[in-house]
């Protein structure tokens, strides 16, 4: 536990990131009593403010539920205006931290909610005036996107190196912080009953989706259009499902085994390219429950964009748990229903014994169920559902053997009664604490970025897929069924 008071410093406290996550998410933590010591929030951006401005600007961006939590924790925001690459600024801002409880014998945690090309000037100019060094901990915490692809995201670790020490960098990815992610890790290696069948011989195909019902937010066209589907969501919080999913059980608890053993599935990650292993593509204007909703091409992005807002792939894993299991992953914006959900789909029994055949004529009983032969699937809900279903099937009563689809189903709500804590209250504790497990490690990072060329790679020239167009409000491009070339179903529907 950290022992000494804490100053949480946000260079982009003018952003939304800041009003809508961050500083909700420390009302909570204060409301909470976490850390103990207590601790100081100070903002800094361009705009000049005073301190009764800022935490008024922050007021009005609350929803009314979370007042009473913001106006606890108001008194302990303050305001620094300032540009992270002014010399003369950060001196100022260190005066101020030095004037906070705990002065320069706090521990300090410095998030940067910054456009990612400041990242290695931000904390260039940290370090220079003497900010990360000296007192218990300094700590940096980084948002998404980290670089652009695997050239800059290794530039940009090994800027950041000239200055910090790995464990001080906490490259934040809030998927990690979402109690349902953190369960694909917990469920699978504190349940014995899975871990026999976890793997080639007894999984048929792992599916991921990530679907959202929004487009591109505003004022967010001109980031979005640099990264598309690919980056903004499949590169960073996809791939943190597929390890959380695929990964071999740590040694410990320890934060390096953990990661570790992340870093080795997606090192491990294959994409064969060619044609059929990819799909992209990006809505259209349409009708969505009545009402009309823009194309992506009016959503303010550059004329002649070919950024994709929907991303549906099929790689593997060479391993010996997964060598030959297809891992079916999809993306997209503007999609039927928002949600975001892992299948584990096992292999179907070598040889029937019912009174039907899969892919045959099914049997359908008087309520209308069709008693198929489905695998068994276990789905893993993440949000907004936060569940657990396992698909089987059962004899139907009565003469035959007709089997019928069941399932076992286990709700968070249900069980805890209230939904899961928000992702970044439990991962700036976790920052505050110095409890690296939830963040990306340089090696991950850039092992995430070498998959996401890989497949980006083979988008251009001859034989890439082409950029379709998908209606928004339904499922996507048809073309993206064909990924199951050879294996039961199709993509989840929620
Ligand atoms: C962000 C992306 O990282 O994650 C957004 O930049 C996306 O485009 C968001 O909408 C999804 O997060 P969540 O927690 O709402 O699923």
């Amino acid at each position: 536990m950290s022992a000494v008071p804490v100053q949480i410093v946000i260079f982009g406290a003018s952003g939304d990131l800041t009003a809508k996550k961050l500083v909700p998410a420390l009302a909570g933590l204060a409301r909470r009593g976490e850390p103990p010591e207590g601790f100081q929030l100070i903002g800094v951006a361009r705009r000049h403010l005073s301190d009764a401005q800022f935490r008024q600007d922050l007021r009005d961006a609350q929803p009314p539920e979370g007042l009473d939590a913001f106006d606890a924790f108001a008194p302990r925001i303050h305001y620094c205006s300032g540009d992270v690459r002014s010399p003369g600024d950060l001196q100022r801002l260190a005066g101020k931290l030095d004037a906070l409880p705990g002065g320069a014998a706090a521990g300090r945690l410095f998030y940067l909610s910054l456009m990612p090309d400041l990242f290695g000037p931000a904390v260039a100019g940290l370090a220079q005036a003497g900010l990360l060094e000296s007192g218990p901990w300094r700590r940096v915490v980084l948002e998404k996107p980290f670089g652009r692809d695997l050239g800059s995201a290794r530039a940009l670790n090994q800027s950041l190196l000239g200055f910090l020490r790995e464990e001080q960098i906490y490259r934040i990815d809030h998927y990690l912080g979402k109690e349902t992610v953190q369960n694909l890790f917990a469920f699978r290696f504190n349940n014995t009953i899975f871990e026999p069948i976890w793997n080639r011989r007894h999984v048929e195909l792992v599916q991921i989706t990530v679907a959202e019902s929004g487009g591109v937010e505003p004022g967010r066209a001109d980031y979005y259009d640099r990264s598309g589907a690919m980056s903004d969501v499949l590169q960073n919080h996809m791939l943190q499902i597929l390890a959380m999913v695929a990964m071999e059980p740590p040694s410990s608890l320890d934060p390096e085994e953990v990661r570790g053993q992340k870093v080795s599935v997606m090192k491990s990650l294959r994409f064969q390219g060619g044609a059929g292993q990819s799909v992209r593509a990006r809505y259209r204007a349409g009708v969505v429950d009545g009402r009309p909703v823009e194309g992506y091409l009016d959503e303010g992005v550059p004329a002649g964009s070919t950024t994709e807002t929907y991303v549906a792939l099929r790689c593997g894993i060479e391993n010996w748990r997964w060598s030959g299991v297809p891992f079916l992953l999809r993306h997209g914006k503007r999609m039927r229903q928002r949600f975001t959900e892992v299948k584990v789909q096992f292999r179907v029994p070598p040889i029937t014994l019912a009174d039907h055949v899969m892919g045959g004529e099914a049997p359908v009983l008087p309520d209308g169920t069709v008693c198929a032969l489905r695998p068994n699937v276990l789905t893993l809900s993440i949000q907004p559902r936060e569940a657990l279903s396992l698909s089987f099937s059962v004899k139907s009563p009565g003469a035959g053997m007709v089997m019928v689809p069941a399932h076992l189903d286990f709700d968070y709500h249900d069980r805890f009664g209230s939904s899961t804590k928000p992702a970044y209250e439990r991962l700036l504790l976790d920052a505050i604490l110095g409890d690296p497990t939830l963040f990306l490690r340089a090696d991950e990072v850039e092992a995430a970025w070498r998959f996401t060329d890989a497949v980006r790679a083979t988008w251009s020239g001859p034989g890439a897929p082409p950029l379709l167009e998908y209606d928004p409000g339904g499922w996507g491009p048809e073309e993206a069924g064909a990924l199951f070339q050879g294996c039961e179903g199709g993509w989840s529907r929620g």
